[in-house]
């Protein structure tokens, strides 16, 4: 009996044919298999597991759903980036324009924010004028003429993972790598580009917590990506503690601005080259890591990655005046606490700096929460710096009704200094997959 046979296979831990898995998303995507059937579904799927050629067929069923970019009207190898979600990850808006100043289209389509993690959409939002809903020829016309475009998903991207995924938030079948991959890797697929560099994070403000898993995933998406004929690159990286130092939309498009001007944090600036390096491999401008790396820096050291920042904002309606000149956070509440004790920074807990973040208004609890660009919290010291008694340790800007004292004494919280350095020093990126 359809579909009660398709959960009994997979229940009972049999692999499922390529045509049982696409029946199945679908009818369950035209409303045709109940939703207590699919979280049944789910569950099965979750504990399991799907091998590399059901998940890749599932990836594909899910890419099918809706809508599908066509960016061949493109010249050259359009090459994506997806991270599977941090704290104070601005990434995006550093490499996006970097690897176009070296020639590589980027035609990049971001999410909002939930929850803890901040959305590049979000973040550029921040900018006055700024559009990122752009109708798709004129998002088109934009990487043909300057080789980037940076807007929000256009039309019904995978339906079937949004609908998936609102099913297995509500039933607890969130963390399984076959349907974390599946659901990133649809949605990177019907996004149309030719190659796609992931970065995979694990950690205290990570979906997977262990290197290992971060690890699993990673494999199982770059074996989808292939499958798939598209070239993909993994990097995992840690999430341990926050990548830069702002959390909050304007701050960190500031600390974009400045990591473009030379003068991006370490954590930051480790994995912006590496996940260049990889996005110039894959678009066939770097023959390696090194020179792909070096060729990231020199661009940065010449402003090329600045500048094309600052057409993408003109072309997008954004203002650009303060560009390179002040910075684009203006807060009603500003207020620099001071570090009390002497030594080194031996953990900044991200996730719930995240969450400050989010109350003072940084994010969204739920969908559709509105934010308030401008608030968040600014950190002045990265982990494993050394930091003296009466040093700032960060900044936090709120609305003008914040409780800022409150808000200051829970982030200082989070900021843990010792008065002897962390016995292992765990290195931002720890693996590259290809
Ligand atoms: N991000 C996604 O898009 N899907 C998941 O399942 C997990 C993270
Ligand atoms: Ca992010």
């Amino acid at each position: 009996m359809w579909p009660i046979d398709c959960i009994a296979h997979k229940r009972d831990g049999r692999t499922l044919a390529p045509q049982e898995i696409r029946r199945f998303i679908q009818e369950y995507t035209a409303g045709q298999i109940a939703d207590y059937q699919a979280a049944a579904w789910l569950m099965a799927v979750y504990l399991q597991g799907m091998n590399a050629e059901e998940t890749t067929v599932l990836t594909d069923a899910m890419a099918r759903s809706g809508d599908r970019v066509d960016l061949s009207s493109i010249p050259g190898i359009k090459v994506d980036k997806h991270s599977t979600g941090g704290i104070a990850d601005t990434t995006t808006l550093i490499v996006a324009p970097l690897v176009a100043a070296a020639g590589v289209p980027v035609a990049k389509m971001s999410g909002r924010g939930l929850g803890f993690t901040g959305g590049t959409a979000d973040k550029l939002e921040a900018i006055p004028g700024f559009h990122v809903e752009l109708p798709e020829q004129r998002f088109l016309e934009q990487v043909r003429r300057i080789g980037l475009a940076l807007i929000t998903q256009s039309g019904e991207i995978a339906p079937a993972d949004k609908q998936l995924y609102a099913l297995r938030d509500a039933t607890g079948t969130v963390e399984s790598i076959p349907l974390i991959a599946s659901s990133i890797m649809s949605k990177k697929i019907a996004s149309g580009a030719d190659a796609i560099v992931l970065d995979v994070k694990y950690g205290d403000g990570a979906f997977m917590k262990t290197k290992e898993r971060a690890l699993s995933l990673a494999r199982t998406m770059v074996a989808i990506g292939k499958l798939a004929g598209k070239q993909t690159r993994a990097v995992v990286t840690s999430m341990e503690a926050p990548l830069g130092t702002a959390i909050g939309n304007s701050l960190e498009v500031d600390e974009a601005v400045e990591a473009l001007s030379g003068t991006g944090g370490r954590r930051l600036m480790e994995v912006v080259e590496v996940i260049g390096a990889h996005m110039l491999i894959a678009g066939g401008k770097a023959a390696d890591e090194g020179q792909g790396r070096q060729i990231i820096r020199s661009l940065i050291a010449s402003r090329q990655g600045l500048k094309k920042f600052r057409e993408c904002v003109q072309a997008q309606g954004g203002d650009t005046s303060w560009i390179g000149r002040r910075p684009l956070t203006k807060a009603p509440q500003v207020f620099t606490a001071v570090c009390t004790d002497t030594g080194y920074i031996t953990a900044i807990h991200g996730r719930a700096l995240g969450e400050i973040a989010m109350a003072m208004g940084a994010g969204r609890r739920r969908k559709g929460d509105t934010i308030d660009p401008m608030v968040g919290i600014r950190l002045f010291k990265e982990l494993y710096d050394p930091i003296r008694a009466g040093e700032p340790l960060f900044t936090i800007y709120g609305k003008a009704d914040a409780p800022m004292m409150d808000m200051a004494q829970a982030a200082a919280d989070q900021i843990i200094v010792t008065p002897y350095q962390a016995a292992v020093m765990e290195p931002v990126v720890s693996e590259c997959i290809v």
